[in-house]
């Protein structure tokens, strides 16, 4: 798979285009996956972007790809868990994680990268969340048991600002960002693996079928939004209490 989550290079492109800057010197995506929005970064923005993920397998196929779109000069590959982001890259000028800080936690994933943005600099985090109050049985079991800690967009919000973030914007990742090239390939995938004679790749191939019923009949109940966050500049006084 080209893509290890729903996304496409228009969202991204679109989302970046939100933030008030076009120059980062340095730039983090936590969760790269194989970078699909990792080589839409660093081609949009012409800067080297790191790129963090535990995965060796998923890191040797984004330098593959960042080689055969002659970008592997603007693409730097890192085998760290984004937890320890902050300990490795003290001073980021824009964080970016799509479909990645789940794996921490959103509320985790938010609070630790901000130590890690300088003041003034971006976090762009997206996030599986509910976009209605009223949301039918079936798609609420599902998640129920698939991802219980999904919240509301405002819940989102919230954290973000508990966390110290100014919030910038938000963006409802487009349908067709779940379909094409993720979707589309997943489901024949997951229907050759049903017969599998491993019981808990049947149950996975099966789960993922659900997932995708599940999304066709959801109208909009649920959506991976993207949180564009800002870390507020120093004020005087937080100048002053950090230089005595
Ligand atoms: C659903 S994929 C998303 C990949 C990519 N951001 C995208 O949108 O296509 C999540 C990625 O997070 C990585 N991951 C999971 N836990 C991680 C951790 N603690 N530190 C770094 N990467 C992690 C996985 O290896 C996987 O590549």
């Amino acid at each position: 798979m080209e893509k290890l989550g729903p996304g496409s290079n228009a969202d991204t492109l679109q989302v970046l285009a939100m933030i008030p800057h076009d120059a980062f010197a340095v730039i983090v995506d936590a969760g790269s996956g194989v970078g699909r929005q990792t080589l839409a970064l660093a081609n949009g923005l012409r800067t080297r972007v790191h790129a963090v993920d535990t995965s060796e397998r998923h890191l040797a196929s984004l330098a593959r790809y960042s080689a055969e779109s002659g970008l592997e000069h603007l693409v730097e590959t890192h085998c760290i868990d984004m937890a320890d982001i902050p300990q490795t890259f003290p001073e980021i000028d824009l964080l970016w994680a799509e479909c990645a800080a789940y794996h921490m936690g959103f509320p985790n994933a938010l609070k630790t990268w901000f130590r890690a943005i300088r003041p003034g600099g971006y976090a762009v985090v997206s996030e599986l969340s509910w976009l209605r109050e009223e949301v039918p049985d079936p798609v609420r079991a599902y998640f129920q048991s698939g991802y219980p800690d999904m919240r509301t967009a405002d819940q989102n919000l919230a954290i973000a600002r508990d966390a110290g973030y100014d919030v910038i914007a938000t963006h409802l990742l487009s349908k067709a960002a779940w379909i094409d090239g993720y979707y589309d390939k997943l489901e024949p995938l997951a229907k050759s693996l049903l017969q599998h004679p491993e019981q808990a790749v049947r149950n996975f191939a099966d789960q993922t079928l659900k997932g995708i019923r599940i999304f066709d009949s959801a109208e909009g109940n649920y959506g991976y939004v993207f949180y564009v966050l800002r870390k507020p500049e120093l004020t005087s006084t937080a100048v002053c209490k950090q230089t005595t």
